[in-house]
């Protein structure tokens, strides 16, 4: 399990406590709460559905899921799917918690999970005016493949970038 502490001058003025865990079955009716008010709905390349959510959950339940919580309320996701020694890595975080950090969080812990299993390239891929998809796999060290909408990281060459600092210029 992962805490964070946001700094006292993340858009609410409140002291914020994120837990990041594995998702459980029992985690479910949460996951879908906060897709229930997801925007927008789809956000990238058709995810998260605008219809059938419950059948895309039954169809990813087999990888690792990491869940971002607010206390009791699930307000990010991120999604590993393997395949041979890579993987397809989506980060979704709801509307009312973007812009502080989390998604960066999140796909930094899917990195290091990736890691941790032996993989050796993550991707993804997103719209060409998803901005800050684009510029949060940047950060991480991701690069642009053929396709601009796909980056990759080759996690054989990465070192550390994961950690959230920044590439040197
Ligand atoms: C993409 C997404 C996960 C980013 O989550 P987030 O928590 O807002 O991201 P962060 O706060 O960690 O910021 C990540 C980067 O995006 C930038 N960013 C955040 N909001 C931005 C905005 N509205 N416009 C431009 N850049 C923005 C940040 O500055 C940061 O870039 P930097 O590291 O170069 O400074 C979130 O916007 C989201 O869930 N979007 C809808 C679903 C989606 O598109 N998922 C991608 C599937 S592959």
């Amino acid at each position: 399990m992962l805490s964070v502490k946001t700094t006292e001058s993340a858009p609410v003025a409140r002291a914020e406590i994120f837990e990041l865990r594995a998702a459980t079955p029992a985690d479910r009716p949460a996951l879908l709460a906060m897709y229930a008010t997801f925007e927008p709905r789809p956000g990238s390349l058709g995810l998260p559905p605008r219809y059938g959510l419950e059948q895309w959950l039954d169809r990813i339940q087999s990888f690792p899921n990491l869940l971002l919580w607010d206390r009791e309320r699930v307000v990010g996701h991120g999604i590993l799917c393997p395949q041979d020694d890579s993987a397809e890595v989506a980060v979704f975080i709801h509307q009312e918690y973007r812009g502080r950090g989390l998604g960066t969080l999140l796909l930094s812990e899917l990195v290091q999970q990736a890691r941790r299993m032996g993989l050796r390239r993550l991707w993804g891929m997103t719209e060409l005016d998803n901005v800050p998809m684009l510029r949060l796999a940047r950060s991480l060290g991701f690069v642009s493949a053929d396709d601009p909408r796909q980056f990759y990281l080759d996690l054989d060459d990465a070192q550390g970038n994961e950690s959230g600092e920044r590439p040197a210029a």
